[in-house]
């Protein structure tokens, strides 16, 4: 692949000392772009929520240390074991030496050797409990949408903000701050395309039980919800992106590239 120069957007102010740190994959590469963002909370206790991608680990490092300080962060909440969400966990866990990292058993168990980080600085929550941050207690709350059974979210009640994970995902044709720049067709599309990928068997759940999962997550109330892979959901797109969510299992989606997709891709390479 040619090496296309990135842009980057300095972290969003998404609510008061809650800030999206923000990368994305595919620019110059692929007919749209994933978001590949990361949450810092500066609170009482600050926290990083997601580390990002390896390929990025100096920008993100940047960004991150642009919001607070090294030894200032308290908490690393890694929502599942998952590159695009652990490719810095190291890096930023050696740069903050007073870190904790909140983990769960099942991602220590699959993340093995790779998981670079002594015990005595994990800490395990698992869905549906919560860890104390100084001036308040942060929930972790799995989402409706998940690839990977480690997978939980973070809701600060405070600004109101739920941090989504691999939920709530959409492609970008550019980079994005807020999906309100995004046509709605497109974001809609995008959403259910996503979701499909990300836990293809949507397709065959309870549909009772799913909306349940998608209740949990409304009922939280959220101002702001965030994520790894969209720009960040605001005002009334936050109802729009559940309402979304709700029709995942049985909206029409978008096939997965295949081998003519990389064929064609690999022959612009070759023209080029
Ligand atoms: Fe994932
Ligand atoms: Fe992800």
């Amino acid at each position: 692949m040619p090496t296309v120069r990135k842009t980057h957007l300095e972290p969003s102010r998404i609510a008061p000392d809650t800030f999206l740190v923000h990368d994305h994959a595919g620019e110059g590469q692929a007919p749209v772009l994933v978001p590949l963002n990361s949450l810092v909370i500066r609170g009482a206790e600050p926290v990083v929520v997601d580390t990002g991608m390896p390929e990025n680990r100096e920008q993100f490092l940047s960004d991150v240390f642009s919001i607070v300080e090294p030894e200032d962060i308290r908490w690393v909440f890694i929502s599942h074991d998952d590159i695009d969400h652990t490719g810095n966990l190291t890096a930023l866990m050696d740069a903050a030496p007073n870190a904790v990292a909140v983990l769960n058993w099942f991602m220590t168990q699959r993340m093995g050797g790779s998981l670079d980080v002594p015990p005595h600085r994990w800490r395990w929550v698992g869905d549906g409990e919560s860890f104390d941050v100084g001036d308040r207690a942060l929930h972790a709350i799995r989402p409706p949408i998940f690839d990977s059974p480690t997978t939980r979210g973070l809701f600060d009640p405070t600004p109101g903000v739920y941090w989504s994970s691999d939920s709530f995902a959409t492609p970008m044709l550019t980079p994005t701050r807020d999906v309100a720049e995004l046509d709605s067709a497109f974001w809609t599309n995008g959403q259910v395309t996503f979701d499909n990928y990300m836990s293809p068997w949507l397709p065959i759940v309870d549909d009772r039980r799913f909306q349940a999962t998608v209740d949990r997550v409304a009922s939280l109330d959220p101002a702001v919800i965030v994520g790894c892979h969209t720009p960040a959901i605001t005002g009334d797109r936050v109802a729009t992106a559940i309402a979304n969510t709700r029709r995942s299992p049985t909206a029409s989606f978008d096939p997965e590239p295949d081998q003519s997709v990389l064929d064609g891709l690999l022959g612009a390479v070759v023209a080029a």
